[in-house]
């Protein structure tokens, strides 16, 4: 059995209107995460993707099911958490040294002053912002910023880092500057992180699972993505590997049209939300491959469930 660091079993979100009816936005949705995975939530706007990550960031309550975090229920917020939110949500007042700070200080108290400089400076370091521990948030760029809010979650050191839509307010330089860090970050802090993108390139590119969601109300999980590509993958040399295409369209074509006409896809089939689909596009083509060359190396393919679509 997978030695599971997240698992999310059959949460349910509904809201009461003012009429008094009740909209269910998703339901009976399960998944989990393994330690050091990377997982990314695709879906329409509206389907409750933010819902989710503030249920397991523990900032609103499931109306039904479970969040187990390290095997223990989760009940409400706590530092093994950290939360990148789309706008970087700094305090102005601080700088970038002072507000990396003021995270680390929540979780270490008892540091003293030189202990916590050396901490926050190796997270300053990391995302490549050494020279600028002196600047206040107005004084920075949107990129550097959102490079701030990543220093000061990673700096806490957290179970599981969730980011939601982090580069989506920036310009498409920076946007791919900020992603290729946090693929190294990642590599090299072994870091686990749910992530929110409405970016079908950037999930191929970060992550080792891809989760789509169907459209709401009513959402649920209608399949996982096995991301097929190597782990050592760049931004540049994405779209030469033989299925990335086998990939993006996959997810294009979800997107496009089966998210919408999914229940009625599904009606007849066998498909338990319990169990999601786990599927990997190109699969069968990388077994081939495997057997005329060097292994190639695979994000994270487990034996269980796994559909191959050609
Ligand atoms: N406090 C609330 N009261 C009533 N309805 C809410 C509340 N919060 C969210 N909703 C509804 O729940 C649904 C899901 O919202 P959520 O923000 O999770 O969607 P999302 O998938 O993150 O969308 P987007 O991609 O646009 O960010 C929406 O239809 C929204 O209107
Ligand atoms: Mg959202």
């Amino acid at each position: 059995m997978n030695d599971h660091l997240i698992k999310i079993e059959g949460i349910a979100k509904r809201f009461g209107g003012r009429d008094g009816a009740e909209t269910t936005v998703f339901e009976n949705v399960h998944f989990a995460i393994e330690q050091g995975e990377f997982v990314c939530l695709i879906g329409h706007s509206g389907c409750g993707k933010t819902t989710i990550l503030n249920i397991l960031a523990g900032l609103e309550p499931a109306s039904d099911g479970y969040v187990f975090v390290g095997g223990r229920e989760i009940r409400g917020p706590s530092l093994d958490r950290a939360v990148i939110f789309q706008s970087h949500a700094l305090l102005p007042w601080l700088t970038v040294m002072g507000n990396i700070a003021f995270a680390v200080s929540s979780r270490w108290p008892e540091w003293d002053k030189a202990r916590m400089r050396t901490h926050c400076q190796k997270y300053i370091d990391l995302v490549n912002l050494a020279g600028a521990e002196k600047k206040r948030p107005a004084e920075l760029s949107g990129g550097m910023r959102q490079r701030v809010g990543i220093a000061r979650a990673l700096a806490i050191q957290p179970k599981i880092l969730l980011m939601d839509e982090p580069f989506s307010a920036l310009d498409a330089l920076t946007r791919g500057m900020l992603q290729e860090e946090v693929l190294r970050i990642c590599a090299e802090t072994r870091q686990t992180v749910f992530m929110i993108t409405h970016d079908v390139d950037e999930a191929i590119l970060l992550a080792d699972k891809i989760i789509l969601m169907t459209n709401g109300p009513h959402a649920k999980i209608a399949e996982i993505v096995v991301n097929t590509l190597p782990r050592n993958r760049s931004r540049h040399d994405l779209h030469r590997h033989p299925h990335y295409y086998r990939i993006r369209n996959h997810l294009i074509e979800f997107l496009v049209d089966r998210s919408r006409a999914f229940d009625r896809e599904t009606a007849a089939g066998d498909y338990d939300p319990r169990n999601p689909p786990l599927v990997a596009p190109g699969l069968s083509e990388v077994a081939e491959a495997a057997a005329h060359a060097a292994p190639r190396p695979l994000a994270s393919s487990r034996p269980m469930a796994v559909v191959v679509t050609h």
